[in-house]
């Protein structure tokens, strides 16, 4: 694995605390994911299954993790499955984890190979009422591919007709929007990672350059740091900024466009989701730094009022209002426009049409009760922009926050983000 070892405890606790919500007589499944096909006999690296890691911190493709908290056979309570390895195996693909070194990283101590799966699963079902499975029940998710966890499922049911069967996803979703401060810890390095990259861009950024050129400087960072990337990173000059999803990353950065820059590293799958906007002649023209502190004023109040108890259609509300008044000040709405706005008509969203912010962790939309409320240990992101196609113009901030009892905790705060910081790093460029 690319990450340092992390202490087994924090999946110790991880299962501790899902098995703390199972009733009597459960048992629960968690599968690893598929192997992304490509075409042909192509295949993208494993995305490791963010439930299993969770839970286990095991990586490793095929993996099964089954957990019996009652069952009679206390040593069939907590039971890894893995491939078995060869020398087949070892030639092609490398060294799979042995049952000693998953006992490391899990701090499982049953571990076994995946052929006795069937028969130790057979056991507990026969002395189990209740089997809980996972899905991915994301609320964005809208693939229509089968993943293992859901084949494993059909099976099962297919199986064991008249076992009662449970959802697992609804318990990750609020367990794991908790995070831990070892979690956070993961996090704040998948930032730092992120600082990083972003340094190393700006030190490359000039007028000309091409967007693809800037991605490769800050994706190479990230690996050098013993990152990945957490997502595709969006590198959109001048009018692609204003594309929300713009992947391309092909064109020339002019001189007096912004260039607007959406990229977070992972490290041990942790992500961090950061944006940052910067000039590409190394200083902002007057309406571009209008904009910019306009946006840079909302990040700001949002982050204060990202605290305990608050729902998150409350909160991005707020930014909504605030939003408006910006607007208005910049000359895009005018005032009577901005005294229309309500909850479902919002005034600002011709020039800010996203969500406010989301759950951040294993995953870069992490999953997390629907509408909160917020809670100390969620880390979220706060990411407000103003887009402005007429004027081939955008500004996006985003910063990743912990909550916490005693107000947020902006994980960023060291990653530059005044507009005469910036203006004073582009000027020191070699
Ligand atoms: N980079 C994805 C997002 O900001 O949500
Ligand atoms: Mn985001
Ligand atoms: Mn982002």
């Amino acid at each position: 694995m690319r990450h340092a070892p992390i202490d087994p405890e924090l999946f110790v606790a991880h299962r501790r605390r899902l098995t703390a919500l199972l009733p009597p007589g459960a048992v629960a499944v968690v599968h690893a994911a598929d192997i992304p096909p490509t075409s042909g006999d192509g295949t993208l690296r494993l995305h490791p299954a963010s439930d299993l890691f969770w839970l286990s911190g095991v990586e490793q493709e095929e993996s099964v993790l089954v957990l019996c908290p009652q069952a009679s056979d206390p040593a069939a309570r907590e039971m890894l499955f893995l491939r078995q390895p060869n020398d087949h195996l070892a030639t092609w693909e490398g060294a799979k984890l042995t049952k000693e070194q998953a006992r490391e990283i899990s701090g499982i101590k049953r571990v076994r190979w995946l052929s006795e799966l069937p028969a130790a699963l057979h056991a507990l079902l026969c002395e189990s009422g209740s089997v809980w499975l996972n899905a991915n029940e994301h609320e964005r998710a809208a693939y229509e591919v089968e993943d293992r966890d859901l084949r494993a499922a059909r099976a099962l049911v297919a199986r064991y007709p008249l076992h009662r069967y449970e959802r697992l996803a609804s318990l990750f979703r609020r367990l794991r929007a908790v995070k831990s401060p070892a979690e956070v810890a993961l996090v704040r390095r998948a930032v730092d990672i992120t600082d990083a990259g972003l340094r190393r861009l700006l030190g490359a950024l000039r007028p000309g350059v091409m967007e693809y050129e800037l991605e490769a400087e800050i994706v190479g960072e990230f690996i050098r740091r013993r990152g990945r990337m957490a997502y595709e990173p969006i590198v959109g000059s001048g009018r692609n900024a204003c594309v929300l999803h713009y992947l391309d990353n092909d064109q020339a950065c002019r001189a007096d466009d912004l260039v607007l820059v959406d990229a977070g590293a992972s490290y041990a799958n942790y992500c961090a989701d950061l944006t940052r906007t910067y000039p590409v002649s190394g200083t902002f023209t007057t309406r571009q730094r209008a904009v910019y502190e306009a946006v840079l004023r909302v990040l700001r109040s949002s982050i204060a009022r990202a605290v305990p108890g608050t729902s998150l259609r409350e909160w991005k509300r707020a930014s909504q209002v605030e939003m408006a008044a910006e607007l208005v000040g910049l000359g895009l709405i005018t005032a009577d426009e901005a005294a229309q706005d309500t909850p479902d008509e919002p005034a600002c969203r011709k020039y800010f049409m996203h969500g406010l912010g989301h759950s951040l962790g294993l995953g870069v939309h992490d999953v997390a009760p629907l509408d909160g409320p917020l809670e100390p240990g969620w880390v979220i992101t706060v990411e407000p922009g103003i887009y402005i196609p007429d004027e081939g113009l955008a500004v996006r901030l985003e910063n990743d926050v912990l909550v916490t009892d005693k107000g947020p905790v902006d994980l960023c705060s060291h990653v530059p983000i005044e507009p005469d910081e910036i203006e004073s790093l582009l000027a020191r460029r070699s």
